[in-house]
Formats: C-alpha cells, structure tokens, sequence
C-alpha cells in the first residue's frame, strides 16, 4: 500500500519574519490535500510559523532536555515552540559539526522523548558513489543513526546524496530507485515488515518542480526533503502539487 507522501521544506539558514509570507501563501495556494507538507524553518521562526496551517519542524536538536549547552536547542524546546518534527543528521550538520552516526542517533532519541517524529538523514559523497561505497555508507549510517525503537510515526528517513545538495546535480531515477529499495531491505530486515512499509522514505537534493513528479514516481519514494525550492512558495507549491 502506497503510503501518503509528505513534502518537507528545510529552509536552513535563510528566513527572516518577512518569510512568513511564504506560509501564507502556501497555505492559500498552494497545499495539496493528497499529501503532508511540513517547512522547517530555522528555529527563531518556529513559534511564528505554528499554527498556520503548514506543520512545522526544526533542523537539529540537542540529546539532552536542558543544561549547560550555549547556542543549542532541546527537543523538548522545538516541541514547546510548536514543532512537530526535526531533521537530524543533515549531511551539512555532518560536515560542519562532525555529527557523526552515534550522535544523531542519540538525537534522534531525543527528538522521540519529546514527542517529535524524527527526519534522518543519509547520503553518500561523490567520492563514496565513485569508488562504489554508496550502500555500504547508507547501510552503516542507518544501522549507527537509527535507535531500535523506530516506527512509522516516529521516523522518516531521507536520502539526500551530497553531491546532489544545492548543487542542480540529480542521480538517475534508477539510481534513487536502487538506494530506496536498499533503505526499505534494510529496515525491514531490521524492524520487521510491518515498520519498514509505515516509515517514509524521501528524496532530497535538488528537487525542482521540474523533476518533481517523476522523482515521485519511483518506487519506495513517498515523498521529498526540499531546500532551495522550498523558499519559494510557487517552487514548493508545484512540488506540493506534484505529490
Ligand atoms: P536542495 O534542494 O537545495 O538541493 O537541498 C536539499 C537539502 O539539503 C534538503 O535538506
């Protein structure tokens, strides 16, 4: 059974108070009843954006519930500002504060005591696809990113290939088809039938409403995690639509 696709807008570090319009508009234009849409915003947007009709979600969390943590954010505190969900283990999060497998995973049980469905993420470098490592690095990011008490509420899954972040480079439909069915294996071979067909797989990287439908298509995909085009009510609302 198909599961229902959700397309889910990370907007990084871009949004000022003058993006809520991008929301509004949304929620006038753009949303389409076949599919869940969340944005995740960056966090000081959080509380602006909930209950506007879109479900909101944070980038990152800590795995603690409080305490001597400048800068950082708890699960907990996403949940108080009206989140309902949060990426973790973003390849940019990666790169840039060396989360490695065990910390997201330790997020990602955060993100659970707190309430909030949790958006994983994996995806191999080009370096990694060129040398032909590309399953064995989802394989260990799964196994080290995803704590045993995954189900499909709590979890979705994204494969976001970095070389196809931001950059307009996308791989081939076989090759997204291939990585999907790899995910689901794994999770089923893991969690059992029943949890590896309730948990979303998405695509991200580089979605554009040009190549959204056909992304759509692809078995095992239910649905996309956007950045660029998620800035843009009308890129993103012709992804919504596409689902
Ligand atoms: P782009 O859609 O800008 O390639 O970003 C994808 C992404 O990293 C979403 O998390």
């Amino acid at each position: 059974m198909a599961l229902r696709k959700l397309v889910a807008g990370n907007w990084k570090m871009h949004g000022r108070a003058s993006s809520l319009a991008v929301v509004e508009t949304l929620v006038d234009k753009h949303l389409n009843p076949a599919c869940d849409v969340l944005v995740c915003p960056p966090a000081t947007l959080i509380g602006r954006l909930s209950g506007r009709g879109v479900p909101v979600g944070g980038q990152d969390c800590h795995w603690e519930t409080l305490g001597a943590h400048t800068g950082d954010i708890a699960a907990e505190m996403l949940a108080d500002a009206g989140a309902e969900a949060v990426i973790l283990g973003h390849s940019e999060r990666r790169a840039d504060h060396g989360e490695t497998d065990e910390i997201v995973a330790m997020k990602t049980a955060a993100a659970w005591r707190a309430g909030l469905r949790a958006i994983v993420c994996v995806g191999e470098t080009e370096a990694e696809r060129d040398a032909g490592q590309t399953l064995a690095c989802i394989a260990a990011q799964l196994a080290g990113s995803v704590p045993e008490e995954a189900t499909g509420d709590n979890l979705v899954i994204a494969y976001e290939p970095v070389w196809a972040i931001g950059t307009g480079r996308t791989p081939t439909l076989a090759q997204i088809a291939e990585v999907h069915a790899f995910i689901r294996e794994s999770l089923e071979t893991r969690f059992g039938h029943g949890i590896a067909h309730a948990i979303r797989l998405l695509y991200g990287g580089s979605v554009k409403p040009g190549n959204a439908a056909e992304i759509f298509e692809v078995k095992n995909v239910d649905g996309a995690l956007v950045g660029g085009a998620s800035l843009k009510a009308e890129d993103f609302g012709a992804i919504i639509a596409a689902a």
